[in-house]
């Protein structure tokens, strides 16, 4: 389900409406007269050649077209990431906006070895557009890498850092391999694909490249599809895919531990928020500090910290007022 051909009218040809469980791409700059590969240092000869670009003053309309495609084929719930630098932003954010798939995040990838400028910042960021199209609920496999109660040695939760829209993952080097202009680290896409689709779906990239996000799908057990209309690289590369087997990226990722917190989301009763509050005043006396009790609670009750720590700044705030009020 590769095709060396135009995305766009590849798409109608290709896919049916509602067919996709999730679109992870990376379209091209749009950067007239690219000079991009001038700040790297690296070895250009080991890149491969035929990297098709969109010239600036079309770069709009050649948005609006994939997008339009992009939406169509998605399956309702289904999301798309789409990976983009600054420059041509703009006309993907206005493309985004003539569809009626709906935002999650504009994630931030904070890469290394930034693009190099002595008279000004250095630019070491791309945007990720993270949609969803409506009708169903989007997959968002929340535990996909941390389970609800695992700290860093800071005591911060890993599962809230995982989930913050700044991510930090380095690129890959591949010193004296064969690469495209732009791989995206497989890691980068190993955390979109485990938690925005399962095992089976249809994942799709609508500018396959060294079809790195097809390699990485596949190695994560889904199914892969995409376009590339450089030559080059697709002949190249539908070779090496044919070397990845179903599944195999799968044993490097552990398993995450249960979740200890099975009650979090769940309506809470009255008769729960007396009995949290009653233990708490119990352990209050024991001189417990109150962070060490909520620790305490939450386990016990199967519930996040800051909802039993709600549930005992409200019972204090109200005594409080009370305690007001009677004076
Ligand atoms: C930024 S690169 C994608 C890199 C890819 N994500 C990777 O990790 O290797 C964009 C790719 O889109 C291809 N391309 C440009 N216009 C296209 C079109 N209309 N249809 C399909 N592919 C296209 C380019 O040749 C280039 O390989």
């Amino acid at each position: 389900m590769f095709y060396n051909e135009n995305c766009i009218s590849a798409a109608k040809k290709y896919l049916k409406n509602n067919s996709v469980d999730l679109i992870i791409t990376d379209p091209p700059y749009g950067i007239d007269g690219d000079k991009l590969h001038k700040h790297y240092n690296r070895n250009e000869n080991n890149v491969i050649d035929g990297y098709v670009e969109v010239p600036n003053k079309e770069y709009k309309n050649f948005s609006i077209e994939w997008i339009k495609e992009a939406e169509r084929v998605l399956k309702p719930g289904a999301s798309i990431y789409i990976v983009s630098g600054y420059t041509q932003l703009r006309h993907i954010l206005n493309a985004l906006s003539m569809t009626k798939l709906h935002e999650k995040n504009h994630i931030i990838w904070k890469y290394n070895f930034g693009v190099y400028t002595s008279k000004k910042f250095i630019s070491s960021h791309y945007h990720i557009l993270y949609y969803v199209k409506a009708g169903l609920k989007p997959t968002f496999n929340t535990y996909s890498f941390y389970s609800d109660n695992e700290k860093n040695d800071s005591g911060g939760s890993l599962n809230y850092l995982d989930r913050e829209d700044v991510w930090l993952i380095n690129k890959e080097y591949k010193r004296g391999k064969i690469k495209n202009k732009n791989e995206l680290p497989k890691f980068l896409l190993s955390k979109m694909i485990l938690y925005s689709s399962n095992p089976g779906d249809l994942v799709c990239d609508f500018f396959l490249g060294s079809f790195s996000t097809a390699k990485v799908a596949i190695g994560l057990n889904r199914k892969a599809c995409g376009f590339e209309l450089n030559k080059n690289a697709f002949d190249y590369q539908k070779e090496q895919i044919k070397l990845i087997s179903a599944g195999e990226l799968l044993k490097k990722f552990r398993d995450v531990p249960p979740n200890k917190f099975i009650n979090k989301g769940k309506p809470m009763k009255e008769k729960e928020i007396k009995s949290i509050l009653e233990d708490y005043s119990k352990l209050k006396k024991n001189k417990f500090i109150k962070k060490i009790i909520i620790d305490k609670l939450s386990e016990k009750y199967g519930r996040g910290y800051w909802s039993i720590s709600k549930i005992i700044n409200n019972n204090n705030n109200k005594n409080k007022n009370i305690n007001l009020f009677e004076q």
